[in-house]
């Protein structure tokens, strides 16, 4: 595994991460003993940084989490869990709820990254009014660092410029090789405020490291079945580009999964991508993304790919 810093605490942690929304009903790891033996895997693996939220399985993710992270022995100071507040929930005595409940179902004592999921979309929440209960929650020692997810960079700036001691550290976007709409301007943002950029979907839910036949697609009973990626509009590019990268894959001896994350760690050293998994082997082949490098020569390959792929949103028809 190899490590970096988190934002700019100094704080170690793995160049890849684990994402928990797969301990839910979206994703169908829903046996205690099964997320324990994936949580197991990522640590074996060397992997200490881990994304969760509230709202993942209705509380089933977090409490998996704290409670697989426990019985494995794992040090409260050598990990590092992200656990996310939906945007409904950011009023300021909310928030305070929020982080007694993910304590509670974690069974932490301080959250060490607590992130705003998304921006207040159906209640008008003034921005500074949760950036200021963050604070006060770092202030009291309930919280570690803090950081934004899915908010555009005008209500970053916006958050920050509420904070009077304090600074985001972590930043979480969409990315991966076939959604790249994160690198225009919220990566180089990032970079420039020298935050770590959670990368999530990096495996574009599953499409860059295995095909489902097109016939198939109908059968999904997981949040693919309503995901765009997975729609019949959009899919046949992302096979186009999978096969691609698995081209790259079997001339390196490695995994599709292996190739498309280890081409997200080349794109900027502030990127950790999160993929979730739903089992322990697909952990362990994840964190092997780490440790070699893509030539020159593919990368630039996959990135030409990549370019090639138009995706639609709008997956309605008349
Ligand atoms: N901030 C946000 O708004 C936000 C939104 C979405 C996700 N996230 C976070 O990001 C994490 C990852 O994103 P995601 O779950 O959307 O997508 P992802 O990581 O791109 O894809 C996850 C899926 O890929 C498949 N997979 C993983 N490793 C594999 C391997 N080595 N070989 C074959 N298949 C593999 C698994 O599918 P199967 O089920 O087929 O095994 C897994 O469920 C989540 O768990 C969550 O923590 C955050």
């Amino acid at each position: 595994m190899e490590y970096t810093s988190l934002g700019g605490t100094g704080i170690r942690v793995s160049r890849i991460g684990l994402g928990t929304w797969q301990f839910s009903d979206d994703w169908g790891v829903t046996s205690y003993d099964r997320a324990k033996a994936i949580v197991g895997a990522a640590l074996e693996a060397g992997i200490n940084l881990f994304d969760t939220a509230l709202r993942y399985g209705g509380g089933l993710s977090e409490r998996f989490l704290g409670r697989a992270l426990k019985e494995l022995g794992a040090r409260e100071d050598d990990i590092v869990v992200v656990t996310k507040i939906p945007g409904e929930m950011l009023s300021y005595d909310d928030v305070f709820k929020a982080v007694d409940v993910s304590l509670r179902r974690l069974g932490l004592t301080s959250i060490p990254v607590l992130l705003a999921h998304w921006p207040p979309l159906w209640r008008h929440i003034p921005t500074c009014e949760y950036a200021r209960a963050f604070e006060r929650l770092v202030t009291l020692g309930k919280v570690e660092y803090i950081g934004l997810s899915d908010h555009p960079i005008e209500l970053v700036e916006a958050f920050r410029n509420c904070l009077s001691r304090i600074e985001v550290d972590v930043l979480q976007y969409k990315l991966n090789l076939a959604e790249r709409e994160a690198e225009r301007e919220l990566l180089p943002y990032a970079e420039g405020l020298g935050a770590t950029f959670l990368a999530w979907s990096p495996l574009a839910k599953g499409a860059l490291a295995k095909t489902i036949p097109p016939e198939k697609l109908g059968e999904l009973r997981d949040y693919r079945r309503v995901d765009p990626l997975h729609h019949p509009v959009n899919y046949p590019q992302l096979q186009k580009l999978y096969e691609e990268v698995a081209r790259i894959a079997e001339r390196r001896g490695k995994t599709p999964a292996q190739v498309a994350l280890n081409w997200l760690l080349q794109l900027s050293d502030i990127v950790i991508p999160i993929p979730g998994a739903t089992s322990p082997e697909q952990v362990r082949e994840n964190a092997d993304a780490t440790g070699w490098r893509l030539t020159w020569e593919e990368w630039r390959l996959l990135d030409e790919a990549s370019r090639r792929v138009k995706l639609t949103y709008v997956t309605q028809s008349e």
